[in-house]
């Protein structure tokens, strides 16, 4: 069998779960080691148990610049080399914006926003140096148009969008793609705060009449992580069901 990524070196933040998860087993399907980076234990090593010897899992906060610096440099000091960044991990809650207090501000924004930065700034040093890399950020179609009760996380994600035409400028001539993927509603843990109903709803908002499966964002990461999409850098690549085409 062709695979896609074969002896690739990719770190997945929130790799945990949902998207992440999804997309670190289609990376392993496709040859690639991959270093799933998260802050769920348990689960993280259960989950590179399963998925073989390609498979890593590594505890880092993607708020903590230290821990996602010693992620990036031990990644390539175990194997030499590192080729893509799936900067992922990211928190959503849904709440009135009046009630939002500084601290539930400030945690959207250092997960969604900073942890790509960080992410970002430690993996293009080595990038530049290897004159190769790929970066993917997982912004959101609320990157590109507004929701009500998401005020933290859409000015987060609208970050994400710019920050990743920003960096693709700064770093194209060291041959690095940066793009972003933008789900729309996805079935993930990340919706298990809403009530069934409300998530029916979504289905219902949704063009093609239902949610989306993380599985579906993964393959639009597997093309903005190979050649397939050689001359794409700087993009969005919305990945919604027909939601944002409105
Ligand atoms: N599900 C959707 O509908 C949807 C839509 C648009 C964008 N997204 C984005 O997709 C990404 C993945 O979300 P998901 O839906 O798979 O949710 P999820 O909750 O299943 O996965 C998120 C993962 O990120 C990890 N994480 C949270 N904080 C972290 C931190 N500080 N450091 C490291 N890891 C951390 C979690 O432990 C979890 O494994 C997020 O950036 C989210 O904003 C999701």
């Amino acid at each position: 069998m062709l695979v896609r990524l074969d002896g690739q070196v990719a770190i997945i933040t929130g790799g945990v779960s949902g998207i992440g998860e999804a997309t670190a087993r289609l990376f392993i399907e496709e040859g690639a080691n991959v270093i799933i980076a998260d802050v769920n234990n348990p689960k993280g090593e259960e989950l590179a148990n399963e998925l073989g010897d390609r498979a890593t899992y590594v505890y880092t906060d993607v708020t903590e610049e230290e821990e996602v610096k010693q992620l990036i440099n031990q990644t390539v000091e175990k194997f030499g080399k590192l080729d893509i960044l799936f900067n992922n991990a990211g928190v959503g809650p849904v709440m009135d914006t009046a009630e939002m207090n500084d601290d539930q501000w400030n945690r959207v924004i250092e997960v969604n926003l900073n942890g790509v930065f960080y992410g970002t700034k430690h993996a293009v040093s080595h990038f530049r140096e290897k004159g190769s890399g790929v970066i993917i950020n997982t912004a959101s179609m609320l990157g590109h148009v507004g929701q009500s009760q998401t005020a933290a996380y859409s000015a987060s994600k609208a970050g994400v969008v710019n920050l990743t035409r920003a960096t693709a400028l700064e770093y194209a001539k060291y041959n690095v793609r940066v793009n972003a993927v933008c789900p729309g509603y996805v079935k993930t843990p990340l919706m298990e705060q809403l009530e069934e109903g409300d998530i029916e709803e979504l289905a219902q908002v949704t063009p093609l009449g239902r949610l989306g499966k993380a599985e579906e964002v993964a393959k639009a990461v597997l093309f903005l992580a190979t050649d397939d999409s050689s001359f794409i850098t700087g993009t969005s690549l919305i990945v919604d069901g027909g939601y944002t085409a409105k």
